[in-house]
This record gives C-alpha cells, sequence and structure tokens, in this order.
C-alpha cells in the first residue's frame, strides 16, 4: 500500500485480468446474451449480427430483454393483439416480422438453448378439431404442424388432450372441441425450436365465435461457463496463478 492509499499493485492486477477475459469488442454482437456480457444492462432493441461479420446475413435489431437471470431474445411479428375469427368459412393468418427476415429469425433459433411461441384460442361454439385437420400453422420450411401449444407437438392435440384433463369431458383433445356455449380456452406454448416461428396460422370451417392470439417469439441464451478449448482452460489457469502471484508476492518480499 502506497503513503497515498493506493493499492496499486490490485489495480494493476485488476486492469490486466479485465483485459485478458473482456469479450472481444466488435462492432455488433451476435447474440442478446454477448451483448449483455459485453456489458450492457438495459433491456431494450439491440442490433445484432447473428452470423458475425463473416457471415452474409446483414444485422438487424431484436428486443433484448435482461431483466431476469436468462437472457431472452424477443422477435415481434405484427400480428401480436387478440384476433377474431369470424364464423362461416376459412380463417388464415399470415404472421410477419418486420425486425428481420426468417434466415436471420432462424439462426437465432438455431443459436439459442430455448424457444417459445404462444398460442390460444378463446372458442364458443367454436371447435378446433385438431385431429380432423381443420387447423394448423406452417414453419419456415413449409411444413404444416396439427398440435396446438402446450401439447409438445403431439399430433391433433391440445395441452389438456395430452394431460387428459380437457373440460367438460376428460374424452376430448381440445376444451374447444366441447363446442359448447360456455367460453373455454386451449393455451400454451410451442417448443420445438425446429418448426418455429411460425409463420402462418389457418383455421378452416370456423363456427361460433372464436379469438386468436400469437405471442412473440421468445428465445433463451444460456451462458456457457465450462471452458471447453484446451486453450481456454491453460489460459484460465495461468490467469488464477498470475494473480495468486500478484496477491502474495508482496508478502513473500517482505518475508525475505
Ligand atoms: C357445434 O355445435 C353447433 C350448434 O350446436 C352445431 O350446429 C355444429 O354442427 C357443431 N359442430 C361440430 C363440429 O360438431
Ligand atoms: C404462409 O406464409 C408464407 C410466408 O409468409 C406465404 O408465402 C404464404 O402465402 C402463407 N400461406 C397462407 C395460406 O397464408
Amino acid at each position: 500500500m502506497s503513503p497515498y492509499g493506493c493499492n496499486c499493485l490490485l489495480l494493476v492486477k485488476f486492469v490486466i485480468i479485465s483485459a485478458l477475459i473482456s469479450p472481444q469488442v466488435s462492432s455488433q454482437q451476435a447474440s442478446c446474451l454477448a451483448t449483455r456480457l459485453s456489458g450492457a444492462e438495459d433491456s431494450g432493441s439491440y442490433t445484432l449480427d447473428v452470423d458475425g461479420q463473416e457471415g452474409p446475413l446483414a444485422e438487424f435489431d431484436v428486443y433484448c430483454d435482461f431483466s431476469g437471470l436468462d437472457t431472452m431474445t424477443v422477435l415481434h411479428h405484427s400480428s401480436e393483439d387478440r384476433i377474431r375469427v369470424s364464423s362461416g368459412g376459412d380463417f388464415h393468418l399470415q404472421v410477419a416480422y418486420p425486425e428481420g427476415s426468417l434466415e436471420q429469425i432462424q439462426v437465432v433459433v438455431q443459436k439459442s438453448s430455448s424457444c417459445k411461441q404462444f398460442l390460444r384460442y378463446e372458442c364458443r361454439n367454436s371447435p378446433l378439431r385438431l385431429a380432423e385437420n381443420v387447423f394448423w400453422w406452417e414453419t419456415t420450411a413449409n411444413s404444416r404442424v396439427y398440435s396446438w401449444g402446450g401439447a409438445g407437438g403431439k399430433l391433433g392435440q391440445c395441452l389438456c388432450g395430452t394431460q387428459h384433463n380437457c373440460q367438460p369431458s376428460p374424452e376430448q383433445s381440445c376444451n374447444c372441441d366441447a363446442n359448447d356455449t360456455v367460453w373455454r380456452t386451449d393455451e400454451g406454448y410451442l417448443t420445438d425450436k425446429t418448426t418455429l416461428p411460425v409463420v402462418n396460422v389457418s383455421l378452416t370451417a370456423r363456427e361460433g365465435q372464436g379469438y386468436l392470439t400469437v405471442g412473440p417469439l421468445i428465445c433463451v441464451d444460456v451462458p456457457e461457463f465450462i471452458p471447453n478449448q484446451p486453450w481456454q482452460i491453460v489460459l484460465g489457469t495461468a490467469i488464477l496463478v498470475f494473480a495468486a502471484f500478484l496477491t502474495f508476492m508482496p508478502a513473500f518480499v517482505r518475508k525475505w
């Protein structure tokens, strides 16, 4: 400790260690997690370059949610309001993501630990009848998925169908299949990364009253703390030894 109260060794140590472990600062980060690790603290819109500077994809803006322990990437679309589904015909909703192209969004999905998208149908005399293929949602690969949110991709099922607790009869696949005058709801998250994001929702032969809600695409980044490359382990050990040396050296010097 110097006479001026500067713990200079500690300061030098801190500067060296920070320089060694701070992420490489580039103009745009590849993910919300990288953005957070580079020092961003407030949730908000950030520009990402999801495939890096060498990749062909352009930069685009996403909403990064840093409010919780998990870092979330939120991709909003243009139809997030509760939509009335009129009876007497087919209903098609095209889900457009103005913030990025489908290619850019798919890279976000691929690189995230998990993704989810909320789906809700509120109904009165308006059965979903998933098993009869009157409903599907399309994926970026133009494949159709006949399973409602919360059913874990199970064909023709809603969440209550997979749990055998649909109302009023546990034999139903969805609450809405009751087709009665009670307002009922089938809702849950789609979580299969290979089929996200949702690009269309189609409900054919609508009857009764219905409201559809399709939530934003929400992806979660989980940090990889465990060093998995030999050079990372060597570097990490070297930093620890160096830090220990700087910390204990003054004591040794005084002793000898
Ligand atoms: C639903 O109920 C209405 C009115 O009770 C009936 O006209 C209609 O055929 C039913 N739809 C199905 C798919 O069972
Ligand atoms: C589904 O979405 C794709 C891409 O957005 C679009 O080209 C296609 O026309 C849509 N299909 C329907 C039935 O709306």
